[in-house]
Formats: structure tokens, C-alpha cells, sequence
């Protein structure tokens, strides 16, 4: 209900996840004088939030922590009593999960909308007078359509009942990065706010003019607004699908993937952002939404362009795939009994979360051969990869045989001991720094270090008497800098 100063003063946020808690941490960091309640049915994750203890907030974020602790309990709430936040809030944003639907019709492809419809049926029941609801979701384009009938539902009941609710609807979508997030919150390269009422569009933009300037914030149509987020997703991924079929053709020439990076990098046009090399975009978002938008072509008959977009993706896939066969091939075409010790798990630094890391189709391969993994990740739980696992070995109907040949180890030497080799898969500053020296008199020979990552230093590692792959890189290029500074 919007208050008689015609001023938000009353925020409700519906999903505490990587979106919502940061997104509301922030705004209520900026905006004390708005009361901001974060609000889920996952009553854990709140317990999570509310914990005394900072540092066992649900997610892991580098600065999150501090801004947590300026404004909890003075105006930023996180609780389960979902309805009540709704009734008393004059916005609210839906910051729900939007995964890949598992079956039906769109399987595999299309998002699954079922907790928006839901959210949207319960702000509708609950809200009272005007509310503003902001889809913070990243959704299919037209989804603000289903949400819209959805309220006005609910608008011609309470009309009949003599009571006058009314809603606007905005979309927000969210650009902030993992690892990165508190930043990109404090300092977005934009704000995009898609709508068609002028003035809830000006109350939204009201908080956001309170830490960014003006020009940064872009109103559009939400038809715009929706498949702008979804296009910037697909651009972002494009770029690592290029990047890292190009490493393979490195490998293959003798060309050096962050030589080639570089050059390409310098042109103003391309930029050198988003040219690293890896095993394969991760996250729980480049991959469902790209394949939201093949969904979206194939619904308007755009074949052509849903194929352009599909082969991002299976570049992807491709990658991941690429890195357990090399792996297979450099020990002999056999890993029954092997260990590998995988060093990290989550999909990209600074993170704990592992949805869609690379870690999880390599590791469910390499244990599929046989091999022992030893796993190392600063940041992520026993839980998460017990749970990353078997999703993915019931999703692929794999057989469970091998699933728990694997242990979560705490340090590095650890992982290592007794290993045939070492395989790393995310970029943590701790990997930077491994030395190689010590690390090598506790491995058996011949050893191995698979550096999909190129955070090695290829002479350390090769002088410590080990041998090292290094992903874009010819194998015959021992010296393997390439006299990049
Ligand atoms: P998440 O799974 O971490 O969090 C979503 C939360 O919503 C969960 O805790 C879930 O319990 C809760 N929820 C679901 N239905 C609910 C309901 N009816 N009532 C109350 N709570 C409910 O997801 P996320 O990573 O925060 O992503 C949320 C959305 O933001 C997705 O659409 C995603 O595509 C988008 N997005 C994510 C990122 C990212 O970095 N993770 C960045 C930009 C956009
Ligand atoms: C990405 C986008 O960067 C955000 O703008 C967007 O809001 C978000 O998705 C979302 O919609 O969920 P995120 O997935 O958190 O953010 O992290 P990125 O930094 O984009 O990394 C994604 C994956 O690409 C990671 O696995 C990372 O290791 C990989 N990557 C990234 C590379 O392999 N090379 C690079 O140069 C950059």
C-alpha cells in the first residue's frame, strides 16, 4: 500500500537468494529511511540470514557482510512471514528462481515460471490498495503479461468485496555477477527499468537515483527490458564460447589462447573483458537463459536464429567435455583407482555456489572412469556437492556405481597426497600461489597438473618435475608464456 506522502517507504522482497538478499542488503544500505523485509519459504536460508554469527550468512559474497551488518534489524528484515510483508509493502519485488522447466512441454528449454505465478497469485490475494510488484526474476519476454492478468484477477474480486486494490507492474532485471556482487550493486554499468506507468517508474527510479547518477538509469517498454537482460546473458556467454572454442584451436597451432586474447582484446570495439579461457561458463544463469531464448525463437518460427544461439551452449558443453577426455588420454587411457585431486568446485572465485560449475559434469566423468577425487574448494560444502552430484547423475541417468568415490578435503596438500594428478577448475587467488616444489614429493609419478584455468606458473610447475596441460596452449610450448607480461 503506497503511503500518503506518496513516498515508498515499505519494500517487501520475495526470495532471499544470491538476487534477493545483496539487491535488498544494498538498497536498505543506501535507502535507510525504507523499511526493506527480504522474505522466503525457505525458512533455513532465513535462519542463515539472521544468524549472529556473519559469517554464516547463506551465501558467500567478498564486502557482503559488512553492508549485512550496517542496516539488519535497523530497516533490512529477513523472515518467513511471507504474507504479512506483502499486505504491509507498497513494493514488491519478485527475486524467485526462474530454472529451466524439467518436463512437460518447454522441457529442458523454457523456464519454469511456476514460483512467479505463484508469488504473483499470493501478492494478489494478500496486498492491499496500490502496490508496485517489480520483476526482479530474469524472465522470458511477455512474462509481465501473465503477471499483470494474474493481479487484475484479483483487482476484479476485491472490487466486488468493495475494497480497491490496484497494482503496477515494472521490470527490474538484475545484472550484479557473483563474486562480484556488492560492487556491481554499489556501482552498475546501468540500471534498466522497463514499464509503462510513468509514476511507479519514477518512485523505482527514486531509490535508485539515491547512489546512481542519473544517466545510468534507463527506462525502457518492458517488452525491452525482459529480453535485454536475457540478450546481455547471451552476448556475455557468446564471449566465452568464442574465447574457449579458440583455445582449442590454439592447442592446436601452437597459437596461445592469451596471446590471442590480448591482441583480439585491444581492438576498442571488442574490449577486453570477458576473454578468459576456461572450462566452460557455469552459474545458474547463462545456461538457462540462452536456452530460454532458443525457446522463445522456436516459438516465433525463428529457427535460424534459436540454431545461432543453441551452439553457445553446446560449445559449452563441448569444452567440459574436452577437459575430462584430456585428462583420460594423459593417464593412459585409464583412471580405475587413480586420484585426482580437483581444486575447486564452485563455479567461478569468490562464490560458494556450484549451480551449473563446470566441477560437476568433469568430476561425474572422471568418476564414471574410476578415479578417486580428492576436491578442495575454499567456499563450498560437503552438502553442495553430494547434492551438485547426484542431480546431475539422476539427470543424466548415469550409473551410481562410482557416485561416492570422492572426498571433500580441507586443505590443498591434502587433496594432493598420494594424487596422479591435479586438476584446477576455478581461478581462487589460494590456487595462484600452490607451491609446486613441495606439492610434487607428495604425488605419484608420473603427475600431472591440468590448468583449465591458466593461474600456473607453467616454469614453477615444470621445474618441480611435473608435467602440466595447460588449456590453449600447444604441449610442445614448454616455456609456455610466451613472453606475456
Ligand atoms: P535463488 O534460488 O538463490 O533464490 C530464490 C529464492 O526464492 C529461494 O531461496 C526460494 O526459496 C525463494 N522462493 C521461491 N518461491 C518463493 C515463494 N513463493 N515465496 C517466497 N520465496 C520463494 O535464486 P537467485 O540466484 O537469487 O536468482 C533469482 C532470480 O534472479 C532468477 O530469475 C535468476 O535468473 C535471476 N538472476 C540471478 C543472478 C545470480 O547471480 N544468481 C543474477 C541476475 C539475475
Ligand atoms: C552472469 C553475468 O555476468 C551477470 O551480469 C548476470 O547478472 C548473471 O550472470 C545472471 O544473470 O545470473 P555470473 O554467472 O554470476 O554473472 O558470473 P560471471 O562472471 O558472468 O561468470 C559466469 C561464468 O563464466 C563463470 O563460470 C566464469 O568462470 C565464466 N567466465 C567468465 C569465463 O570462463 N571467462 C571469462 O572471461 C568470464
Amino acid at each position: 500500500m503506497i503511503s500518503k506522502n506518496n513516498l515508498v517507504e515499505n519494500i517487501c522482497c520475495v526470495g532471499a537468494g544470491y538476487v534477493g538478499g545483496p539487491t535488498m542488503a544494498v538498497i536498505a544500505d543506501k535507502c535507510p529511511e525504507i523499511k526493506v523485509s527480504v522474505v522466503d519459504i525457505n525458512e533455513e536460508r532465513i535462519k542463515a540470514w539472521n544468524d549472529d554469527n556473519l559469517d554464516n550468512l547463506p551465501i558467500y559474497e567478498p564486502g557482503l557482510v559488512e553492508v549485512v551488518k550496517r542496516s539488519r534489524n535497523r530497516n533490512l528484515f529477513f523472515t518467513s512471514d511471507v504474507d504479512n510483508c506483502i499486505k504491509n509493502a507498497d513494493m514488491v519485488f519478485i527475486s524467485v528462481n526462474t530454472p529451466i522447466k524439467s518436463a512437460g512441454l518447454g522441457a529442458l528449454q523454457a523456464s519454469d515460471l511456476k514460483w512467479v505465478e505463484v508469488c504473483a497469485r499470493r501478492i494478489g490475494a494478500i496486498s492491499k490498495g496500490h502496490t508496485i510488484v517489480v520483476e526482479k526474476s530474469t524472465l522470458p519476454v511477455r512474462t509481465a503479461e501473465i503477471i499483470k492478468e494474474i493481479l487484475e484477477a484479483t483487482t476484479k474480486s476485491a472490487k466486488k468485496n468493495g475494497e480497491e486494490k490496484t497494482f503496477s507492474v515494472l521490470s527490474n532485471p538484475e545484472f550484479l555477477a557473483e563474486g562480484t556482487a556488492v560492487n556491481d550493486l554499489f556501482n552498475p554499468d546501468r540500471v534498466l527499468i522497463g514499464g509503462e506507468d510513468e509514476v511507479a517508474i519514477e518512485k523505482l527510479k527514486s531509490i535508485y537515483l539515491k547512489w546512481v547518477p542519473n544517466k545510468k538509469i534507463l527506462c525502457t517498454s518492458l517488452w525491452s527490458s525482459e529480453l535485454s537482460k536475457l540478450t546481455a546473458n547471451a552476448f556475455l556467454a557468446q564471449r566465452i564460447s568464442s574465447i574457449n572454442s579458440v583455445s582449442a584451436i590454439c592447442e592446436a597451432t601452437g597459437a596461445n589462447i592469451q596471446e590471442v586474447a590480448k591482441a583480439v582484446g585491444l581492438d576498442s570495439r571488442i574490449g577486453n573483458k570477458f576473454l578468459n579461457a576456461g572450462p566452460g561458463f557455469g552459474g545458474s544463469c547463462f545456461k538457462k537463459d540462452i536456452l530460454n531464448l532458443v525457446y522463445l525463437c522456436r516459438y516465433f518460427d525463428l529457427d535460424e536464429v534459436a540454431d545461432y544461439w543453441e551452439q553457445i551452449v553446446h560449445i559449452n558443453n563441448w569444452q567440459q567435455n574436452r577437459i575430462y577426455e584430456k585428462i583420460v588420454d594423459k593417464l593412459f587411457r585409464n583412471l580405475s583407482g587413480k586420484k585426482i585431486a580437483i581444486l575447486g568446485f564452485a563455479f567461478k572465485a569468490n562464490t560458494n555456489d556450484t549451480r551449473e560449475s563446470p566441477a560437476i559434469q568433469i568430476a561425474s566423468n572422471l568418476l564414471e572412469e574410476g578415479s578417486i577425487l580428492q576436491i578442495h574448494d575454499p567456499k563450498v560444502s560437503w552438502d553442495q556437492i553430494f547434492n551438485s552430484l547426484s542431480t546431475y547423475y539422476e539427470t543424466n541417468k548415469l550409473d551410481k556405481s562410482n557416485i561416492n568415490n570422492w572426498t571433500l578435503e580441507n586443505s590443498v596438500e591434502s587433496a594432493v597426497n598420494n594424487a596422479d594428478a591435479v586438476l584446477i577448475l576455478t581461478e581462487w587467488d589460494i590456487y595462484r600461489d600452490i607451491n609446486w616444489e613441495k606439492i610434487s614429493n607428495s604425488m605419484r609419478e608420473p603427475s600431472w597438473v591440468f590448468d583449465t584455468r591458466l593461474i600456473t606458473d607453467p616454469r614453477k610447475v615444470r621445474d618441480a618435475g611435473l608435467n602440466l596441460w595447460r588449456l590453449g596452449e600447444m604441449e610442445s610450448c614448454k616455456d609456455g608464456t610466451f613472453g606475456l607480461s
